[in-house]
């Protein structure tokens, strides 16, 4: 059997638990599958979670971190057909990024627009189709609309600031720092709140109500997210980072006819409703062409060889990075 190198985990634990080490070669592709080599891989606070033990990859996911690459497509299973061998692609994974190779279904892969460096395409599938699912697909965010983002200046923030304005929608955002809400602001938010000087309720309540909100806060968040909303108001949760379990008021939330959504995406299917590959299909149609004109960029704070995963993993929990965080694997 031949090897490929990948970050193995002696453990569970913190960051120094990762190794770059020889792993099995990957069985594959199989058929609608596509194998790619890897240029780079996006840093997830997820990763950190499954480093920890807290957080298993899905049965039958590859044990290696790694939710999203950027790479070349090196070979293609039976009845692949929209991909070939040379293709530059970035791909949302269920894992199995942090490694020289890859096998993934061929509907979670995405072109690579063509003015855009391979490695930084890393930075995109996980914030693309978490901010395209929840946003769009699942809020309808329409312009004129007010929307409230919770860590304006995390990567899952950055990216989704511009998809919502490019859509003619207000953004405000909260973050811990006025040097995040100086960079949210650049991305086109207008409406900055630092939640450690300023109650958001307050601010956002003076302009009318958020018609969405954006939470990555979770439990924290919730009672005070409610009174934030808007009339028909929706609230999408995607982080657990304020914890899980939450008082929910019915009588504020009926009296405003709101929503509240919670959605993950590592844990969809890949085909069928609400699967992965619906998502991709949807990105792919009304995003791309965003990207690939410049209108929505990706945002990198740091790009680090994968030998120093470590270090990178202590970056993202630092919470000092803008945007992402992603691990060099190999030169184009
Ligand atoms: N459901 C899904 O499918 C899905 C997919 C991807 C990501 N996510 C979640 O989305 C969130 C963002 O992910 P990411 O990768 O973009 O994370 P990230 O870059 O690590 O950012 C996390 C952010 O949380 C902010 N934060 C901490 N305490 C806060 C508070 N009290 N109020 C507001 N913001 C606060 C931090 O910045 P400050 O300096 O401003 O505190 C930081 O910018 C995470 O919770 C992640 O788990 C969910």
């Amino acid at each position: 059997m031949s090897v490929m190198y990948a970050i193995e985990l002696d453990g569970f634990g913190g960051p120094e638990v990762m190794r770059w080490a020889q792993a099995p070669d990957l069985a594959g592709p199989g058929a609608g599958e596509v194998l790619i080599d890897v240029t780079a891989a996006g840093v997830n606070r997820a990763d950190l979670l499954q480093r920890q033990g807290f957080y298993p990859p899905p049965p039958g996911s590859s044990e290696v971190l790694g939710l999203e690459c950027s790479g070349v497509v090196a070979r293609v299973g039976d009845g692949v057909r929209d991909w070939r061998p040379g293709d530059r692609v970035c791909a949302l994974l269920s894992g199995g990024g942090y490694a020289e190779q890859v096998v993934v279904p061929a509907g979670q892969v995405l072109p690579v627009p063509e003015a855009m460096d391979l490695a930084v395409a890393a930075a995109l599938p996980e914030v693309a189709a978490t901010v395209w699912s929840n946003l769009v697909m699942r809020a309808g965010l329409r312009a004129g609309q007010l929307l409230l983002i919770h860590g304006g200046g995390s990567g899952i923030g950055t990216h989704a600031i511009q998809v919502a304005v490019s859509r003619g929608a207000r953004v405000a955002v909260t973050a811990g720092s006025q040097a995040k809400l100086d960079r949210c602001k650049e991305f086109g938010a207008s409406i900055l709140i630092n939640y450690r000087e300023e109650d958001f309720v307050a601010t956002i309540a003076e302009s009318g109500g958020a018609d969405v909100i954006l939470d990555n806060m979770g439990a924290a968040y919730l009672g005070r997210n409610i009174e934030a909303l808007a009339d028909d108001g929706q609230l999408c949760v995607i982080g657990m980072q304020g914890g899980v379990k939450g008082e929910l008021n019915l009588s504020t939330l009926l009296g405003k006819r709101g929503t509240v959504h919670a959605t993950n995406l590592r844990k969809r299917p890949t085909n069928g409703r609400s699967g992965k590959a619906e998502i991709i299909t949807e990105v792919r149609r009304h995003l791309w062409p965003l990207l690939a004109e410049g209108t929505v960029v990706p945002v990198v704070h740091a790009e680090l060889p994968v030998t120093e995963a470590a270090t990178a993993h202590g970056l993202l929990d630092s919470a000092e990075t803008v945007g992402k965080v992603i691990l060099r694997i190999r030169e184009d």
